[in-house]
Parts: structure tokens; sequence; C-alpha cells
């Protein structure tokens, strides 16, 4: 590992959150691969059965089964899942209770269907309890039997594609969810010991966002809530951020309405443009709008400042989302000193 500056090192369980479709999943997955770049062993984990991930790898669907969808350079490696509530469910049983056999009759009861119905929050118990069992899960140590010997953890991080603003906190507040199931007992523990990674200094909340007037208000307020929840804030990923194309000058008198339409026409024709002068006035109409753009991008920037949280940029990646894009993207993201 170098010793470059990470501003999350440590942190082994990234939660990705944001407004619908600011980009949660792309950035998570561009995360999940900044965090491979070294070498690093990396899950990549949804839970809302969207399946977002497998079609940006290039991957068929994923199942609850773990699988590699992508190598890095220095031999790194995506791990991905798609968490299901009831095959977590089933899990549990025969964790718990050895009860693997009765999931096919359980299955066809529509078991958890029932379990979810009479308890709402146990859905999210489920699913936060694999999140969190990968994060604690170790191999088996080489020196088992000796006193205090663990085996290396399984994964040196997981990225978690998590539920929108609007849930996360009550989908990451499993105590709360439990309390009013068991007080005691095997669903209490496990609970309680969910909780303790998301309570842990390895868990962390990074919220994406979009430099516009809604995406920004609903990370701001998404912040504010997870706070008050005592959840640890992470870093504010800035999706789909364009470059900026105009010198100052030109675009402070251009985001007022003000274009210079015969300087615009004398630079089209010294670059050999034919039809200069029309060509001026239509162009104007983009460097006003263009203009707009950066201005409101910059005001937006100036109230995600005020959470005071680091903020990363993801650019907006003009040919699609495409795996080089996520590479690229990762590699933005290491070289902004996130991870
Ligand atoms: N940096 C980017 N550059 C270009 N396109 C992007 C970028 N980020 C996201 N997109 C596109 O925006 C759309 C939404 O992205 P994504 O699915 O990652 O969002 P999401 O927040 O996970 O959405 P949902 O709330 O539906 O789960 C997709 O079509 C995706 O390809
Ligand atoms: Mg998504």
């Amino acid at each position: 590992m170098s010793s470059r500056d990470r501003d999350w090192d440590g942190v082994r369980l990234h939660v990705v959150t944001g407004k619908g479709g600011t980009g949660k999943t792309t950035v998570a997955a561009a995360l999940a691969l900044a965090l491979a770049a070294e070498g690093g062993r990396v899950l990549l984990v949804e839970v809302e059965g969207r399946q977002g991930i497998a079609p940006l790898f290039g991957v068929p669907p994923l199942s609850y089964e773990e699988r590699a969808v992508a190598v890095t350079e220095d031999g790194g490696e995506v791990h991905a899942l798609a968490v299901d509530a009831e095959e977590a469910f089933l899990e549990y049983l025969e964790m718990f209770y050895g009860l693997r056999r009765a999931g096919g009759a359980l299955r066809r009861f529509g078991a958890v269907d029932f379990a979810t119905a009479v308890a709402p929050g146990a859905r999210d118990v489920l699913l936060t309890g694999k999140v969190t069992e990968a994060v604690r899960r170790r191999a088996a140590s080489a020196r088992r039997g000796r006193r205090g010997a663990q085996g290396p953890h399984v994964y040196d991080a997981v990225v978690l594609d998590a539920p929108p603003t609007g849930r996360i906190t009550r989908f990451l507040n499993v105590t709360a969810e439990v309390s009013g199931l068991a007080r005691v007992g095997p669903v209490r523990d496990h609970a309680d010991q969910v909780m303790e990674v998301i309570r842990s200094p390895e868990t962390v909340v990074h919220f994406v966002a979009l430099l516009e007037e809604m995406p920004v208000q609903e990370c701001l307020d998404g912040i504010a809530e997870a706070r008050e929840a005592g959840l640890e804030v992470g870093g504010i990923l800035v999706n789909m951020v364009r470059p900026v194309l105009l010198e100052e000058a030109v675009l402070a008198s251009a985001a007022d309405g003000v274009v210079d339409v015969a300087v615009l026409a004398r630079g089209l024709r010294a670059a050999g443009l034919p039809d200069h002068e029309r060509l001026a006035r239509e162009l104007s109409g983009e460097v006003v709008e263009h203009a707009r753009q950066v201005r409101m991008a910059a005001e937006a920037r100036k109230r995600l400042a005020t959470a005071e949280r680091p903020c990363y940029d993801v650019a907006f990646l003009e040919e699609g989302v495409d795996l080089p894009g996520l590479h690229r993207l990762a590699g933005s993201l290491r070289a902004q000193g996130a991870v």
C-alpha cells in the first residue's frame, strides 16, 4: 500500500446514498473500483432487487452468491452481491436455528412475506444483517486454536449501493426497527451486532449529489437527518460534473444574458469557420445557457459546503456509463484523495 493521504483510510463499510436517480449505483461501482485499485478485495452490494450493478460490469444478473465482476491493474478484485431479503432470512434461520431444510417449506408458505408483513422493519434488518456479516467476515486463521488468533478479513472494504436519502436513516437504524420485535434472544443479539458495525468508526455514509437545487437540498436534509441519528457522514460525491468551457469574464456577463456577438463572430472567422455571423448568433444562446449552468453549479457548491464535508467530483461521462468510464471515475476519486 502506498503512503498516499486518503480521507477514508480505516473505513471498511462505505454506504452510498443520495436522491433517486442521481447516480448512487454508478458512483458506488466507481468507488468499489477505486478501493480495489491497489490490490484490495472489495465487495459491492445492492439491496433493492434492481439489478443495477450487473449491467455496469457487463455480467449476467447477480444472484445471492458473491461473484467477482472486475479486476484492477494491480490485482485488486471487485466482487458483487445482490442481497435478497428472502435468501437472507433462510440463511439467518440456518445460522441460528439450523433450519435450512425447512427453507423450501417456508418459502412455499411465504414466510418472509408473513414476517415482513408483521414487522415491516424485519426486511431491512435482514438486508443490513447480510451486509455487516460481509464486513465482519474473516478467513479461517492458519493459527487456529491460539487464543485471540483471527484470520484476516475476507473483504478489505464493502461498498453498499444503498436506498435513497429518504429511507437511509431508517434503513440503517436497525435497533429501533427491531426493538419492537425482540428485546432479548438471537434476533436482538443479531441486531446488536449489526448496529455495532454501523455505529463503528469503520462505517461512513457518503451522499451523492448533483449541482442542482433539489438534489442539493435533499443531500443537505439527508446529511442533517443522518447526523441526528448518530450516523457518521462521509463525503459528498458530486456527480455528473461538466467542464467549464469559458473564461470567468465571459461567463459573468453571459450569465446575465450579455454576449458580444461581434467578438464571437470574429473568433469564429479566425478559426476558419464559414457563415461566422449566423453561427455566432446561434452560438450566443448556448453560451448564455452554459454560463447560467456554471453559475447555478457554483451556487450549488456553496450550499453543499455548508455541510462541512469533503466533496469529490465525479465527471459526467459524455459517452454514457461503461466499464472504461467507471475505471476513469475510480482513478479520479483516488487522485482527489477520497480512497
Ligand atoms: N457520471 C455520470 N456520467 C454519465 N451518466 C451518468 C453518470 N452517473 C450516472 N449516470 C446515468 O444516470 C442514470 C442514473 O444513474 P444510477 O442508476 O447510477 O442512479 P441511481 O441513483 O442508482 O438511481 P436509482 O435511484 O434509480 O437507483 C443512469 O442512466 C446512469 O447511466
Ligand atoms: Mg441505483
